[in-house]
C-alpha cells in the first residue's frame, strides 16, 4: 500500500486512511513478434503506457481485464507478463477476454488468481468465450466467484472482468455486454454477504475500448480504455478513434471508497492502417 492520504468522496465526509493504489489496464491485443495490428504495434503501445504509468506511480496491484493476445500463444501471454514485469513487481491479476485463449492463458502460467491489496479482495468475473465476442457468464464461472468470494477476509471487494455491464451508447459492442447486469451484482452482493466478509463496493472491465465511468444499479463501474487503438464513443458501427492509449489508476480506500482517473499516453499517436 502506498501510505496514507485525505481524501474527498461526494456525500462523505473527509477521511483520513490508507490509500491502495491498482493500475487497470485492458485490451493490449498483443501479436505474434514481428507483426502489427491494423498498423499498430500494440507491444509498443503497451510499453509506452507502462512507462509514463510507473514515473506517475508505483502500483500496488495491477489488473488486466482481458483481450491481452490478438494472437492467442503461450508465448504471446508469456511476453505480455514479462513486459509487465520489466516494469513493475506488483502482484498481477488477469482475465480472459474474447480475443483470448483460457487454455492458451493457463499454458503460459498466466496469474488468474484473486488478490488481495489492503482491505481489498480483487476478484476476476469471467465473462469470456474462446473466439466469441459476447459475454457469457456460465454456472462455472458463477461457482467460480462465489467461491472467491466466500473466501475473501478483507472488508471491501472489487469485481474485475472483461464486458461491460453497462450498455454505452454503441449498438456494436452494447450487444455484447454482460445480460441482466442488476440481477448478477444483486447475486453477488448477496454472496458475498453470506460467505465472506468483503462488500462489493465497484465492478472494472474492459472491452469498449473507451473510458466509461458509470453506475450499475447503485455499484460504480470503470472501463478503461485500451493500451493500443480506441473505439469511437457513441459510434453506431465499427469505428476507431483517434485517441490515444490510456489507462486508468484505482485509488482504492480502507473505508470502502474509490477514486479513479483515466490518463492517456499522448507521446504514442495511434495511426491504425484499416484494409
Ligand atoms: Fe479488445
Amino acid at each position: 500500500m502506498s501510505g496514507a492520504r485525505r481524501q474527498s468522496q461526494p456525500g462523505s465526509f473527509l477521511t483520513v486512511g490508507v490509500v491502495s493504489h491498482v493500475l487497470h489496464i485492458s485490451d493490449c491485443h498483443l501479436v505474434a513478434a514481428g507483426t502489427d495490428l491494423i498498423g499498430v504495434d500494440t507491444q509498443a503501445s503497451l510499453e509506452a503506457v507502462l512507462e509514463q504509468a510507473l514515473t506517475e506511480q508505483n502500483p500496488d496491484a495491477v489488473i488486466a481485464s482481458g483481450d491481452l493476445a490478438h494472437d492467442p500463444l503461450p508465448q504471446v501471454y508469456r511476453r505480455f507478463v514479462e513486459t509487465i514485469r520489466r516494469f513493475t513487481a506488483a502482484p498481477l491479476l488477469c482475465l480472459p477476454g474474447n480475443h483470448d485463449v483460457l487454455g492458451a492463458m493457463q499454458n503460459a502460467q498466466m496469474p488468474l488468481a484473486p488478490l488481495t491489496v489492503g482491505a481489498w479482495h480483487l476478484v476476476p468475473l469471467d465473462s469470456h468465450e474462446d473466439d466469441a465476442p459476447r459475454a457469457l457468464i456460465t454456472a462455472d464461472d458463477k461457482a467460480a466467484i462465489a467461491a472467491h468470494l466466500a473466501a475473501a477476509s478483507t472488508e471491501h471487494c472489487l469485481v474485475a472482468t472483461h464486458h461491460p455491464p453497462v450498455a454505452v451508447n454503441c449498438p456494436w459492442l452494447d450487444k455484447d455486454r454482460i445480460q441482466k447486469p442488476e440481477e448478477l451484482l444483486e447475486w453477488l452482493s448477496e454472496r458475498s454477504a453470506q460467505g465472506g466478509t468483503a462488500r462489493l463496493r465497484g465492478v472494472v472491465f474492459g472491452h469498449t475500448h473507451q473510458a466509461v465511468d458509470d453506475f450499475c444499479g447503485d455499484v460504480p463501474v470503470f472501463g478503461s480504455p485500451s493500451t493500443c487503438f480506441q473505439f469511437a464513443p457513441n459510434s453506431t458501427s465499427f469505428t476507431i478513434d483517434d485517441q490515444s492509449p490510456g489507462y486508468r489508476w484505482l485509488e482504492l480506500s480502507e473505508d470502502g471508497g474509490v477514486v479513479s482517473r483515466v490518463r492517456r499516453v499522448d507521446s504514442f499517436p495511434i495511426q491504425v492502417q484499416l484494409k
